[in-house]
């Protein structure tokens, strides 16, 4: 089996996910190259014990990213820091030649995505996909396939949600994803605005225009020592487009990030209805798929537990439920499989590609725009 040496810059929350995945490759048995963990870097190397008290492999653990790109011991890099250091960091790693797994939103504003772009054609040998797990959910991989044998019909609407309530405690601690200075100007939107906006994307439905409405609900947060500083992202957005399938049909399309809404911990939910079927998936109920077929009788909406039916096969049982580090697990293989063989096994079975962030970033701009202005803003997503 081919190894693939990695380094990862940023080892916190998301480092660890990718770490411990890697370590269990195992789960994987069709899979013909593997990741290996052998350099690790974080600005507070004090979180990096955990990984070399985890992994025999290590044999570099860093304070300085510019020493783990130096490396000629080093294939490709995950890199998973705060949105302020994304374009530094990542352009950095493209001209160093490693591939490169980023985090979305994939720079912190629509410049620095820009300036990563143009990172990557200057170097066509990296290989360079974005981090978005939840497609790879059985159920979500079942709708992936309807879309692709055209099984909807002509699309009537699709919602994309992804929802968070933690943020509802005011007296939850401020932490840079609730700091503008480096989470960036488009606040929820960047933190969770890539994951709704894989599907659809993936399936050629770009929205046309948007309007936006954006809201900033807990204006101050305590801070470590307690005091109450400004808290100035936005908090919740919803946007709502006017979005065209790959034949031009116009269809409304509805995309909500929140991180205030009760009740939901990880909600990430999708709904598309159409003329000759409809489907529903939510993580809350992650092995629950929900569908209608209509071929002109009832209209009924049925509900499978798909279990872990995955893209890439694993040894898990095919009646177990299917949970959050499964689906990092699978998109790991995503990468893996596309970098080591140059291709995917299927439209959705594939992270989110750079193209799709540079339409995220063009959604995102013009929804602070329609926020600023209270205007429908039209956008070119070619
Ligand atoms: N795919 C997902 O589901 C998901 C979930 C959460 C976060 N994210 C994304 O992952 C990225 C990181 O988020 P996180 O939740 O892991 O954050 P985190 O705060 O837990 O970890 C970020 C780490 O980066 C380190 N860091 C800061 N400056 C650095 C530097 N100059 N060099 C090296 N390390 C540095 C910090 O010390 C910290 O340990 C963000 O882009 C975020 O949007 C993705």
């Amino acid at each position: 089996m081919k190894t693939i040496r990695f380094g990862i810059i940023g080892c916190g929350l998301m480092g660890r996910e990718f770490a411990s995945a890697a370590a269990r490759w195992c789960h994987l048995p069709e899979m013909d190259a593997r990741p290996e963990i052998v350099a690790v870097c974080d600005a507070n190397e004090s979180v990096l014990d955990w990984y070399t008290d985890n992994f025999q492999t290590i044999s570099l653990a860093t304070g300085d990213y510019k020493q783990l790109l130096a490396s000629d011991n080093i294939d490709a890099v995950y890199v998973a820091v705060p949105h302020n250091l994304h374009q530094q960091v990542y352009c950095d790693t493209i001209a160093a030649g490693k591939h490169l797994m980023g985090e979305k939103p994939f720079g912190i504003d629509k410049p620095a995505n820009d300036a990563i772009l143009a990172a990557i054609a200057q170097h066509p040998d990296v290989f360079v996909r974005c981090s978005s797990e939840f497609p790879f959910c059985p159920g979500v991989q079942r709708i992936g396939r309807m879309i692709d044998a055209g099984a909807f019909g002509r699309v009537i609407e699709f919602n994309g949600f992804f929802r968070h309530s933690s943020d509802l405690d005011p007296d939850k601690a401020i932490n840079w994803k609730r700091m503008i200075d480096k989470n960036g100007e488009y606040g929820c939107m960047g933190d969770l605005g890539m994951h709704v906006c894989h599907i659809p994307f993936r399936a050629g439905w770009l929205p046309r225009n948007v309007r936006a409405v954006l809201s900033n609900i807990m204006t101050t947060r305590p801070d470590k020592s307690g005091k109450r500083v400004p808290c100035e992202t936005w908090d919740n957005a919803t946007l709502l487009c006017e979005a065209a399938d790959g034949d031009g049909n116009l269809f409304p399309m509805t995309l909500k990030t929140q991180r205030i809404a009760p009740g939901e911990t990880n909600s990430w939910s999708l709904e598309i209805k159409g003329t000759t079927a409809c489907a529903r998936f939510s993580t809350k109920n992650p092995r629950r798929l929900e569908i209608l077929e209509y071929d002109g009788g009832e209209q009924v909406w049925g509900q499978i537990d798909t279990g872990h039916e995955t893209a890439f096969k694993s040894i898990t049982g095919g009646i177990f439920e299917f949970g959050f580090s499964d689906s990092i697990l699978q998109m790991w293989a995503a990468f893996i499989h596309e970098l080591s063989t140059g291709s995917a096994p299927s439209t959705f079975a594939a992270c989110a590609t750079p193209q799709e962030t540079a339409w995220s970033h063009t959604l995102f701009t013009a929804a602070l725009e329609s926020q600023a202005n209270q205007t429908v803003v039209e956008l070119e997503l070619t």
